[in-house]
C-alpha cells in the first residue's frame, strides 16, 4: 500500500464507526501558552477534555500535523541519527469525546491492524498502566481485561507511569495509556531474542506505533491530579511508522513517504545514499526530516525569527544547513531546492504548502544565505575552541558562537557531541541570561491555578452585540509578571473583545456600587476570555457591570474594517498571490504584512488607497455571519487565514466585495472609517511586504500634520501663493550664491597668494613661510599652497587654518628639499599636528593634518620655525 492509501484506510476505517473526519489543525499554536506546537492530534480538543467547551461530534478522527521539538516531547535530537523519530510527523488519531471508552477503542484499534491492515498478531504486542502509588493510581486491570481477549498474555505487558501514563505537558489533560508495538526484526533475530524484552527499549525494529490514551485527570500547575467531568479516548498512531510496518522496511526513510525526498537530496549533492548509519546518510536523514517540520511551519503562518516559536524554526533549519554543509559538501543554498517536493507530497492533505510555494521558497533561501555567511566562520571558531577546552566547552565560548555566529546552542551541542565533548551548559545559560536581563525582553511570568467560584458556568462572548453586560465572576488566578503582580479575571458574559486575529484586547472598566476596577487588557487563552487587572474585585461573588472603553473600540475598528477593505484593494491592484501574513489592529493605526514580491510602487499605493476611499465612501453596510460552516464559508469566497481550526466558530464578514473569515469587531457600514491614509510601505522579511495605514480622526490628525508642516515650508518658502516657485527660486538663489563665494573665495586666495609671496623668509636657501590664512575651505587652501609651491624655489610652507571650530595644517616642500635634505611632509606635519592635538598624514612633499585645538595653531607655526632654525644649524 502507498502511504496515500494507508492514510485514507484508517479514515475511512473509523468513518465507518461513525466518526466525524476533521482536518488536521495547523501546527503552529496560537492561543496556548504551554505550547508552541501542535504536538499531539489531541492538542487542539485540549478543551473539550477539560470540559470548557462541548464537543459538536462526540466521535471525531483526523490526520494530524504534530512537532516535537520543545518542551515535554522532544525527539529532535534522535532524529537522523535512528530510523523511526522526526520532528513533523503525522499522528493518526480517534476520539471519544464522553462517548465510546476503553472496550470500543481497544477493540477497533485491533480490527484495523489485523484485520483491515492485516498485520501478523504474532508480531504485535500491548502494555497497559501498572499503577502509581504516589499518584494514587490504579493498575488499569479493565485495559489488561479487554486485550486478554485478543492478546496471549505473554505479550501484555504492564508499563510504569513514564511509559503508561501519557500527559500533554506540565498541565492539561492525562490519563493511563494502552501501547501497541511491532516487532519487525527477521525471524532468525526474533528466534534468538524474544520481542517482549525489547519493547520501549530503543530497538529500532521493535516500536511502538500506536498509543491509546484514556483522558480521565487534568495535571494542573500545583502538580496534583484532578478528576475531570467526562472520560474520553484519545488515540495516536505515527503515520511514517505505520508506513514503514505495512511497506514491509526497516526504516521509515525507506517509506515512499521520505524517498522523494532523499532522492532529490541525492541529486542535489551527487551522493548516493548507502542505507547506513554513515555521515552522509545521517546528514541525508536530518535532511529529509527537517525540510518538512520548517515547510510545515512557515505555510502554517510562523516565519523564522529570533525567539519564540520562530527561533524554534531558525534552529531546526540550521541544523540542516549545518548538516548539508559539512557532510554534503553543500556550501550554497540547497535546503529551499526540496519544499517543492514537499508541496506536490501533499498536495491532496495539507493544500496550503503548494498554494505558498514561492514564499516559502524564498524565506528559506533567504535564512539559509544568511546563516551560510557565518556558518563557516563558525565552524573555524568551534574547531579552534574545541582544541584549546579539554573535555568541556566553555559557557562563554558556545555564548559567543550563538550570539556571533548564530549557532543555535543544540548545534554546538551537536558539534561538542561528534568531537565526543560537553558543553558547560549552565555557563552557557548564564551568559544568557545576563543579555537577556541586558535587554530586559524576557521577564518570568508566573502562573497560579485557577480558583473556581461558580462551577459549570460557561463564558459567553457578547462584545459583537454590546459594550457593556451584567456580569459575575467565575474564576481567577493571580500571576506574576515582569515583578508585577496582575489578576486574570473570567466571567460568566463578557462584552470584552480579547486579543485575537491582529485586533488588541479591549481595556475598560467592572463597576460595582462600591469600587471600579479597571481592566487593562484581554486576552484568549484555549477559549477562555482572561480580563487582566491590577486588582481583584473586594467583592468576588457579587455582580458588576462590565464597561468596554468605547472610544478606543471604535477607533480599533475603524481600522480592522479598513484593513480588510485594504487586502481586497491589494489582490486587486497587485494581483491574487497576495496573502495577509500577519496584521495589528489598534486605535492608532493598522499594519498589514502581505506576501508579495516587489516593492509596491507609489503609483501601486495611490490606487489601492483610492480604491480604499472608493469603498469607504460607497458606505457598504457590515454583513455579519456567525456560525457559518467552512465549506459555505469557502463557497462565499472567504479567504482562510492560517488554516483555521475544527470547530473554531467560522464568522463571516462581509464588505462588499470583501470577503473573510474574521472573528475581530468591525463598523456597521464602510462610511464610519470616513477615511483611508497610508503612512507607509517596507520589506519586513523574504517576500513579505507591510503597510502601515490610518483612518478616521488619525487620518485627519495625520494629514492636518502634513498641512502644518506644509504651511511652514510655505512661510519659508516666501511665496505662499505657490510654493514649489517660491522653493525653485531658493533653490537657484543658492546655486548662485554658492557660485559667487567660490569665484570671491578664489580670487581672496590670488590675492593672498601675492601678500605671502613678500612675507617669505630667507633661512640658509630656504625660503620659509609659516602663516595661519583666513580660509575656510580646504580645496583653497590647497590650490594656494600648490601655487606658492609654483612661484618660490625651494619653498618650506606651513599653512594653518581655522574651519568650522577645528584646526588644519598644510605642510608643502619643494622636490628639492625632499630629494637633497631628506625632508618628509608627512613627519613634519603629524609633528606640528600634536600642538592642534590632532593627526594626519600624507605625500613626502605635501601633507595636511586636522585637530580640535585651533588655539594651537600659532604653537605649530613656531615650531616650524624652530625646525628651520635647528636645521640651518646642522
Ligand atoms: N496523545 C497521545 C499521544 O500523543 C495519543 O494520541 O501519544
Amino acid at each position: 500500500m502507498l502511504s496515500a492509501q494507508i492514510r485514507e484506510t484508517f479514515l475511512n476505517f473509523f468513518a465507518s464507526k461513525d466518526h466525524k473526519i476533521v482536518p488536521s489543525a495547523p501546527i503552529v499554536v496560537k492561543d496556548d501558552p504551554t505550547l508552541m506546537f501542535t504536538n499531539a492530534g489531541m492538542n487542539q480538543f485540549k478543551d473539550y477534555f477539560l470540559g470548557n467547551r462541548t464537543a459538536e461530534y462526540p466521535r471525531i478522527a483526523d490526520t494530524q500535523k504534530c512537532l516535537r521539538v520543545s518542551g515535554k516531547h522532544n525527539d529532535l535530537e534522535e532524529v537522523g541519527l535512528d530510523t523511526y523519530h522526526h520532528t513533523m510527523f503525522e499522528m493518526l488519531g480517534n476520539w471519544s469525546f464522553g462517548d465510546y471508552f476503553k472496550e470500543e477503542a481497544i477493540s477497533w484499534a485491533w480490527e484495523l491492524l489485523t484485520e483491515v491492515y492485516k498485520m501478523d498478531k504474532s508480531r504485535l504486542y500491548v502494555t497497559y498502566f501498572e499503577g502509581d502509588v504516589a499518584e494514587n493510581l490504579e493498575a488499569d486491570e479493565e485495559t489488561r481485561q479487554i486485550w486478554s481477549r485478543f492478546v496471549s498474555a505473554d505479550r501484555i505487558l504492564k508499563g510504569n507511569k513514564k511509559d503508561n501514563f501519557w500527559e500533554m505537558g506540565a498541565t492539561g489533560p492525562c490519563g493511563p495509556c494502552t501501547e501497541i508495538h511491532v516487532d519487525i526484526r527477521d525471524d532468525a533475530e526474533r528466534a534468538l531474542v524474544d520481542g517482549k524484552t525489547l519493547v520501549n527499549a530503543s530497538h529500532p525494529h521493535v516500536i511502538e506505533i500506536w498509543n491509546n490514551v484514556f483522558i480521565q485527570f487534568n495535571r494542573s500547575a500545583n502538580g496534583s491530579l484532578s478528576v475531570l467531568p467526562a472520560k474520553h479516548v484519545d488515540t495516536g498512531m505515527g503515520f511514517e511508522r505505520l508506513c514503514m510496518v505495512l511497506q514491509g522496511k526497516k526504516s521509515n526513510y525507506d517509506t515512499d513517504v521520505f524517498t522523494p525526498l532523499i532522492a532529490t537530496v541525492e541529486a542535489i549533492s551527487g551522493i548516493q545514499y548507502q542505507y547506513s548509519d554513515s555521515k552522509q546518510d545521517v546528514a541525508m536523514r536530518v535532511i529529509a526530516d527537517h525540510i518538512r517540520a520548517v515547510t510545515f511551519t512557515i505555510a502554517d503562518g510562523q516565519l523564522p525569527s529570533n525567539t519564540g516559536a520562530g527561533y524554534v524554526i531558525r534552529r531546526i533549519l540550521r541544523r540542516a544547513v549545518r548538516y548539508g554543509y559539512s557532510y554534503l559538501d553543500l556550501k550554497e543554498p540547497f535546503f529551499h531546492k526540496l519544499v517543492v517536493v514537499v508541496a506536490k507530497q501533499f498536495e491532496h492533505v495539507f493544500t496550503n504548502v503548494l498554494s505558498q510555494l514561492d514564499l516559502v521558497e524564498k524565506v528559506i533561501r533567504e535564512e539559509e544565505a544568511t546563516f551560510l555567511n557565518t556558518l563557516g566562520g563558525g565552524l573555524k571558531k568551534f574547531a579552534a575552541i574545541s582544541n584549546i577546552s579539554g573535555k568541556e566547552i566553555g559557557g562563554r565560548e558556545a555564548f559567543e558562537l550563538y550570539d556571533t555566529f548564530g549557532f543555535p546552542i543544540d548545534l554546538t551541542r551537536l558539534l561538542a557531541a561528534e568531537q565526543g565533548l560537553t558543553i558547560d551548559e549552565a555557563g552557557f545559560e548564564t551568559e544568557l541570561k545576563k543579555q537577556k536581563e541586558r535587554s530586559k525582553k524576557d521577564a518570568a511570568v508566573n502562573q497560579e491555578d485557577w480558583v473556581q467560584l461558580v462551577e459549570d458556568e460557561e463564558e459567553e462572548f457578547v462584545g459583537y452585540d454590546f459594550t457593556e453586560a451584567n456580569v459575575h465572576l467565575v474564576r481567577y488566578r493571580k500571576v506574576v509578571a515582569k515583578e508585577k503582580e496582575q489578576y486574570q479575571l473570567v466571567f460568566n458574559y463578557t462584552p470584552f473583545y480579547a486579543e485575537g486575529g491582529g485586533q488588541v484586547g479591549d481595556t475598560g472598566y467592572l463597576i460595582a456600587d462600591d469600587e471600579k476596577v479597571r481592566i487593562t487588557d484581554t486576552k484568549k487563552e484555549n477559549n477562555l476570555i482572561i480580563h487582566y487587572s491590577d486588582e481583584l474585585p473586594k467583592n468576588l461573588n457579587g455582580s458588576f457591570k462590565a464597561v468596554v472603553d468605547n472610544t478606543k473600540r471604535i477607533y480599533t475598528e475603524r481600522n480592522h474594517t479598513a484593513t480588510h477593505l485594504l487586502h481586497e484593494a491589494l489582490r486587486s491592484v497587485l494581483g491574487t498571490h497576495v496573502q495577509q501574513k500577519g496584521s495589528l489592529v489598534n486605535e492608532d493605526y493598522l499594519r498589514f504584512d502581505f506576501s508579495h514580491f516587489a516593492k509596491v510602487s507609489d503609483e501601486e499605493l495611490v490606487r489601492i488607497e483610492s480604491i480604499v476611499n472608493e469603498n469607504i465612501l460607497h458606505n457598504f453596510p457590515l454583513d455579519e455571519r456567525r456560525h457559518v460552516p467552512m465549506n459555505e464559508a469557502k463557497n462565499m469566497g472567504a479567504m482562510a487565514l492560517f488554516g483555521e481550526k475544527y470547530g473554531d466558530v467560522v464568522r463571516v464578514i462581509r464588505f462588499g466585495n470583501s470577503v473573510e473569515l474574521c472573528g475581530g469587531t468591525h463598523v456597521k457600514a464602510t462610511g464610519n472609517i470616513g477615511l483611508f491614509k497610508i503612512v507607509s510601505e517596507s520589506a519586513v522579511a523574504a517576500g513579505i511586504r507591510r503597510i502601515e495605514a490610518v483612518t478616521g480622526m488619525g487620518a485627519l490628525s495625520h494629514i492636518n500634520g502634513k498641512l502644518e508642516q506644509l504651511e511652514k515650508i510655505s512661510v519659508l518658502s516666501r511665496n505662499t501663493r505657490d510654493i514649489v516657485k517660491g522653493i525653485e527660486a531658493l533653490v537657484t538663489e543658492n546655486n548662485d550664491l554658492r557660485k559667487e563665494l567660490e569665484r570671491l573665495q578664489n580670487q581672496q586666495a590670488g590675492q593672498l597668494k601675492e601678500t605671502l609671496k613678500g612675507q617669505v623668509q630667507s633661512i640658509n636657501g630656504i625660503h620659509f613661510l609659516a602663516v595661519t590664512v583666513p580660509l575656510n575651505a580646504a580645496e583653497a587652501i590647497k590650490n594656494l599652497a600648490f601655487n606658492l609651491r609654483q612661484e618660490v624655489e625651494n619653498l618650506f610652507l606651513v599653512l594653518g587654518a581655522e574651519m568650522d571650530g577645528k584646526a588644519h595644517l598644510t605642510v608643502m616642500l619643494d622636490d628639492q628639499l625632499v630629494k637633497d635634505m631628506g625632508l618628509n611632509a608627512s613627519n613634519i606635519v603629524r609633528e606640528l599636528a600634536r600642538e592642534i592635538e590632532g593627526g594626519g598624514g600624507g605625500q613626502p612633499f605635501y601633507a595636511t593634518a586636522g585637530g580640535k585645538k585651533p588655539q594651537g595653531l600659532a604653537k605649530a607655526m613656531a615650531k616650524a620655525q624652530e625646525m628651520v632654525a635647528s636645521m640651518q644649524q646642522a
